[in-house]
Order: structure tokens, then sequence, then C-alpha cells
């Protein structure tokens, strides 16, 4: 018996991975966080599985729905939105199983950001502008941030920001941020990304209060930096024709001559 954890994507149903759908349709029973993961997915699980929707359950209620499974030697697929690396709660479960001595493995999902940049069409590190991405969140009545995971500190870096679970603190974000970044600075805000209600508001940190319009439904994502929307950025070298690598060797004498590992 083995409980999967299973990233279950951004919100389309088939945004997940093959491995993910193939243990939803092995497993006799499916936990799943009703609150983001599409319940569409539930039609991969086989006729007669047991279906939880976990969203209103105590972390204890769940343990207790794993032992029974794992008493009655049933695989569990345990979903959770987006990817499981980040802010799915999956830490405090793993700990849990551990100490029960209950097997688990993880399958990754596609993250919000991901599915974000991907509607946006944009790519988060450009050359010469920004080639970091901090995937970041605020305090919330759940979690406080550690002291020194502020928006200021991590603006100082001029890095792209994905902000999580902080559409509703959007003025708030905008005023910490703009000393650093400027009022012009790009910023589009990504409600329930890949969803058949996906919104999209491209903005500067100077016009996205107005231009949101005071929609701060939760499900939404905001990214800032010089990189969303920058027409002005290096090529890579990757693909310069000129750049001597690995797999592909330019010149007489060649860095990596064909058959060096
Ligand atoms: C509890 S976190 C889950 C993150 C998830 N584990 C991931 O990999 O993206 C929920 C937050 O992620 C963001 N989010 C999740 N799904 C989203 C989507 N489809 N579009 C935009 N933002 C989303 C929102 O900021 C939301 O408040």
């Amino acid at each position: 018996m083995t409980v999967h954890f299973i990233g279950a994507g951004p919100g389309a149903a088939d945004l997940i991975t093959l491995r993910g759908r193939d243990l939803i349709a092995a497993c006799p029973v499916c936990l799943y966080a009703g609150s983001l993961v599409p319940e569409a997915l539930l039609a991969h699980c086989p006729p007669d599985a047991r279906i939880v929707n976990t969203a209103p359950l105590s972390l204890d209620e769940i343990m207790a729905e794993i032992s029974a499974a794992h008493r009655a030697g049933h695989d569990v697929a345990r979903l959770h939105s987006g990817d499981l690396s980040v802010w799915s709660a999956m830490g405090e479960q793993l700990r849990r199983l551990r100490a029960a001595d209950i097997p688990y493995d993880v399958t990754p999902g596609v993250p919000a950001f991901a599915a974000s940049a991907a509607a946006l069409g944009t790519e988060l590190t450009l050359p010469g502008v920004a080639q970091s991405l901090v995937l970041t969140r605020t305090s919330g009545r759940a979690s406080t941030m550690p002291d020194d995971e502020t928006l200021e500190n991590f603006a100082a870096t001029g890095a792209t920001l994905a902000i999580h679970l902080s559409v509703h603190v959007l003025d708030d974000v905008v005023a910490r941020l703009t000393p650093r970044y400027g009022a012009e600075c790009p910023v589009a805000v990504v409600w329930r990304a890949s969803w058949p209600d996906q919104r999209i508001v491209r903005a500067t940190l100077g016009s996205v209060i107005d231009a949101t319009g005071g929609e701060r439904g939760r499900t939404a994502l905001i990214l800032v930096g010089h990189a969303l929307g920058s027409k002005e950025f290096d090529e890579s070298c990757l693909y310069a024709g000129d750049y001597d690598r690995r797999f592909r060797p330019v010149g007489t004498e060649p860095r990596f001559p064909e058959g060096t590992e």
C-alpha cells in the first residue's frame, strides 16, 4: 500500500502528468483538496473508488482516512493543486506518514506560476533583464512570513516576483514594491490560470489598482518585474551562430571536439 501524492496542476483537467492520471486510475481511494483541484480529474478514478474531498477535514481526519486505507491495503491517490513542492501542506502529511511507517511517493504537477506565465505567453527570465524568479507570498491568517522574507528584501534583487495568496492585499503589495521597481514596472494579475474563467490584467505598478477595478477573487497570481513584456533584452548566447558548445562545435578548434563527453 502506498500514498501517491500527485500534483493536480493549476486547473485545466488535461494539465496533469500521464503518471498522475494513471495513478488516479489505479487507486481505490482518492483524497483531493477540493478548494482548487478540478473535479473533472475525479473522472479518472475507478468506478467504485472511495472519493473524499479533504477541504473541510482536519489533518487528523485526513490521517484517519489514510490509516483506514492502509489497514485495508488500498493505495491512495492524494491530489493537491499545482505542484506539491510549494504551499501544498504536503510536508506535515509526510511527517505523519513517516512516523506511522506508511509508504508514499510524489508525482510533480504544473504549478500556478508556470500556468500563469503560459497564459501570458511570457518568459519570466530574460537575458540582461532578470535571471531569477522568486516564488513568494505575503502573510496570511494560517501562515506568517519569516522575518527576512519580505517583499522589500526580494525586490532589492530586481528579480521577477510571482506573488501567491496575496491578491486581496494588492494595494499593500504595490505600495511596498513601487519604491524599488518604479511605477512603470510591468505587472500582470492572472486569475484562475488555465480554468475556463481565466482572467488576465496587464498593467504597471502605477496602474494595476485601477486596472483590476476592485476584483480581488483569491485564486490569482501577481507577477511583477521588468521581464514581463520587455522588448529590450539580449539574445541568449545558447543559440548564437558563433557560440561554441558541446552540442554544436564551432570553428577549427572547438572547445568540445566531437566524441568528448
Ligand atoms: C495554496 S497555493 C497552491 C500553490 C500550488 N501548490 C502551485 O504549485 O501553484 C494557492 C495559491 O496559488 C495561486 N494559484 C493556484 N492556482 C492558480 C491558478 N490556476 N491561477 C492563478 N493562481 C493560482 C494563487 O495565488 C492561490 O492563492
